[in-house]
């Protein structure tokens, strides 16, 4: 059991069912507005995807167990996929890559700006996530790839923003990413001190 548990194609698979049951749910006809659903559903799996890439260093502290790393590259790279899909979503069904409308919208909606944001410092850690770049990037790729942080903040504050009543879900991922950070702080803290 604890083997299967183990094998990364499994969280391979598993991390696919948001993209299949919105795909299911498409075919069904079973979405009352599908662009809704796909750009909130895409949003929140990038969301929920980068605070679980950010859940395995304290796990291993915590665990004593480096097996976790193995997940981390594959974790991120989902985030990264679903963001695609989010921005996919945006720039296609929603404003028909209408490029005009789409850089005054960037302009106009505080929210939208720092979902760009986001993103675009997700590419570059996207683009260096293999072991050869990790190589070849030496100290400057645990330097680069510390960007994880600033863009689940701005996921946050983006989510946060676009919410006009119920304020429930980002705080509750403000909460959550408060934990991860403050966990690596007390780490440092607790470096510096010994
Ligand atoms: C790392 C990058 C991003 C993250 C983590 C993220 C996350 C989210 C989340 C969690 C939601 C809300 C889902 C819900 O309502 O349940 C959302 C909605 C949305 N996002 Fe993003 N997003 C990102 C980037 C972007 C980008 C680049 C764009 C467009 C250029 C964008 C446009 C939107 C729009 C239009 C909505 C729906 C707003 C509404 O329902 O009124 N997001 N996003």
């Amino acid at each position: 059991m604890l083997k299967l548990l183990r094998n990364s194609w499994l969280w391979f698979a598993v991390a696919l069912v948001p993209l299949l049951r919105a795909v299911y749910l498409l075919a069904a006809g079973e979405l009352v507005n599908p662009i809704e659903f796909i750009t909130r559903s895409s949003g929140t799996w990038t969301l929920v995807f980068l605070m679980l890439t950010l859940s395995i260093t304290p796990l291993r502290q915590l665990s004593g167990w480096a097996g976790w790393l193995a997940y981390r590259r594959m974790l991120g790279l989902y985030a990264f996929f679903y963001a695609c899909l989010h921005l996919l979503t945006y720039l296609w069904l929603d404003q028909f890559f209408d490029w005009a409308a789409i850089v005054a919208d960037i302009l106009k909606r505080p929210f939208i700006t720092l979902g760009v944001l986001a993103f675009t410092l997700l590419i570059p850690l996207a683009l260096t996530s293999t072991q050869g770049m990790m190589r070849r990037l030496k100290r400057r790729w645990g330097q680069l790839h510390r960007a994880i942080y600033l863009i689940a903040l701005l996921g946050v504050v983006h989510y946060w923003w676009l919410v006009k009543k119920d304020l429930t879900q980002p705080i509750i991922y403000a909460c959550v990413l408060s934990v991860l950070l403050g966990w690596r702080v007390y780490k440092r803290l607790q470096r510096q001190r010994s």
